[in-house]
């Protein structure tokens, strides 16, 4: 069983965690894959790498409350 976890951290991004294996992401028509255990991404909107989180959140002042999800599959 493969576990994802996602935390939307406070004030910030979704942040993606894997136990295993790798990420593909497809943006554009593109396929990117990723080979991370975690990733983060955009919550803020104000993104200039969306689907990823470039920072940005801070600059804007983001606020938002943190939420921790596990999904089993
Ligand atoms: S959450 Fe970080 S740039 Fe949007």
């Amino acid at each position: 069983m493969a576990t994802v976890k996602v935390k939307a951290s406070k004030n910030g991004p979704y942040v993606i965690e894997i136990e295993s294996g790798k990420f593909e992401i497809e943006r554009d028509l593109n396929v990117e894959i990723v080979e991370k255990k975690s990733i983060a991404l955009c919550r803020c909107g104000q993104s200039g790498n969306k689907p990823f989180c470039d920072g940005t959140h801070r600059k804007v002042g983001f606020n938002a409350d943190e939420v921790m999800v596990k999904i089993s599959m």
